[in-house]
């Protein structure tokens, strides 16, 4: 009997070696190794797509963004880059019960509802569940088309012989080729299944999303490694103790990184929010100290939401730093600097941050709006109810300059605040056109005037080096 050939591959990253190691060294992983059959078909399969092209001057190309269909989902088109390009693989991940199979299956719904014919793959449910959901969303069209399947080859066959305008593959984790004798999941098999799949697309022209999952601990092969070979990498974000649905583009090869859609769960499925801001804002408390609202973009697209932070003594010797949808390091950091620049006594108390609606903020621009938050929890001193606020914090004290200035100030205005507190305009930039409500604070100590200047004990460390030792007596 032939014996099988096989390596080590990394679960984290898909790195490959010939023997087992402690440590990826590629991601840096400890104990991801795991050995699996490996295929000596893949180069064969390459050769029967190959295009046969020839090296050819760049000016006789066409570009074929008319290629571009119309998702039918506007959020959808606007992470898409404006819609499905022809020959492209999307990789849409994100927890187990997000509501990828959904938003999928309403996508699908209203390209068959225009007589487009759509293929649904699915190797994780049976037909009639998906039946099930499909009654309940609405999508029953008879462009759309169902397969249950799990086996690449017979899939390939079907995508080729229906030629749909799109197909979807829910879940690459269930896929499994003849080739391999590993079970569906593995690294191998999720690494070839999408290779053959995305050389069948960019050769047949048919668009291709593909359902990855992700566990917490990585522990099945997911889509990280998918994410070179693919064309657009979208996440689904949110938790299920939310309504709110985010799906973000992390890599987008013919359209804007970090665009976001973002969709609320229903009884029928997944609806579209055409106004997000306005929905974030609504449960805000007003006049409540430690709520600050800020203005994000998310993409091209300005984004107002609420950000709380919660100060108050520690009990125990180390002080806590809780975060949820900002970064940990960057609240001590800020911590740090609003102890050292304006002496506030952080060090003796617990801090928390809270971005409201689950939304993620990774913008350095929201520095301001986390300072803000705490200056106002620590001083028990609300800021004012019409106020945005954004900027970056430097490690100094200063504000530093944000991008796309203007664009967040007029979101603001659109949403009836009346004040925007930011950092002073770059010298390129040309100071904006009704810009009656904007504040343009420097450092720190100019933000506590700003917004404090009401209060006694904000008044009396207004300025820089005095200590609040009144305060703590
Ligand atoms: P699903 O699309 O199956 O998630 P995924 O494919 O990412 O694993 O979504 C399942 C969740 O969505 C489930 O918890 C039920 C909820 N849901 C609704 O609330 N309303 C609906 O109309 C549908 C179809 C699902
Ligand atoms: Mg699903």
């Amino acid at each position: 009997m032939k014996r099988v050939k096989t390596a080590f591959f990394c679960r984290q990253c898909g790195n490959q070696s010939v023997k087992w190691l402690g440590r990826c060294p590629s991601c840096g992983e400890w104990n991801s190794f795991v050995e699996e059959p490996v295929s000596a078909q893949a180069g064969a399969d390459a050769a029967e797509f190959a295009t046969r092209d020839k090296p050819r001057s760049i000016d006789s190309i066409e570009a074929g963004d008319r290629d571009r269909t119309s998702t039918g989902l506007a959020e959808m088109d606007r992470v898409l880059g404006g819609g499905i390009v022809k020959g492209s693989v999307v990789l849409i991940g994100g927890e187990p019960g997000i509501g990828k199979s959904t938003v999928l299956l309403q996508m699908m719904e209203c390209l068959a509802s225009r007589k487009l014919p759509v293929l649904y793959v699915s190797g994780e449910e049976s037909a009639s569940q998906i039946k099930l959901r499909a009654l309940r969303i609405g999508a029953l069209s008879a462009d759309l088309l169902v397969l249950v399947e799990v086996s690449l080859e017979n899939i390939m066959d079907h995508i080729l012989s229906v030629n749909p305008t799109v197909a979807v593959i829910d879940s690459i984790q269930t896929i499994c080729s003849a080739d391999l004798p590993s079970p569906p999941g593995s690294v191998g098999q999720v690494r070839e299944s999408s290779e053959k799949l995305i050389l069948m697309a960019k050769r047949k022209g048919i668009p291709l999303f593909l359902v990855g999952h992700v566990t917490k601990e990585g522990a099945i092969a997911g889509p990280k490694i998918l994410e070179h070979m693919v064309d657009t990498v979208l996440y689904f974000e949110g938790d299920s103790g939310h309504a709110f649905r985010i799906i973000r583009a992390v890599k987008n090869r013919f359209g804007p990184t970090n665009e976001i859609g973002v969709f609320q769960m229903s009884e029928r499925g997944l609806e579209e929010v055409t106004n997000p801001s306005s929905l974030f804002l609504s449960e805000r408390p007003i006049d409540a100290s430690g709520s600050v609202v800020i203005a994000s973009m998310e993409g091209t697209r300005p984004l107002l939401v609420e950000l709380q932070a919660l100060v108050c003594p520690s009990n125990f010797g180390a002080p806590r730093r809780t975060c949820i949808g900002v970064d940990h390091n960057r609240v001590s950091l800020l911590a740090a600097v609003l102890e050292k620049v304006l002496g506030l006594r952080l060090a003796s108390q617990d801090i928390f941050v809270n971005v409201a609606g689950g939304v993620r903020l990774d913008e350095p621009a929201a520095d301001l709006g986390i300072v803000a938050a705490i200056m106002s929890s620590y001083w028990d001193q609300p800021v004012e109810g019409g106020t945005v606020v954004c900027g970056e914090v430097g490690l100094a004290g200063e504000v530093r300059a944000i991008g796309q200035r203007d664009e967040r100030v007029k979101e603001a205005a659109r949403l009836g605040f009346n004040k925007a507190v930011l950092p002073p305009p770059s010298r390129s930039e040309k100071p904006s056109t009704g810009s009656q409500g904007t504040l343009s604070v420097r450092s720190l100590s100019d933000l506590s005037q700003v917004l404090f200047q009401g209060n006694q004990r904000a008044r009396q460390r207004g300025s820089r080096g005095s200590i609040d030792k009144t305060l703590d007596k």
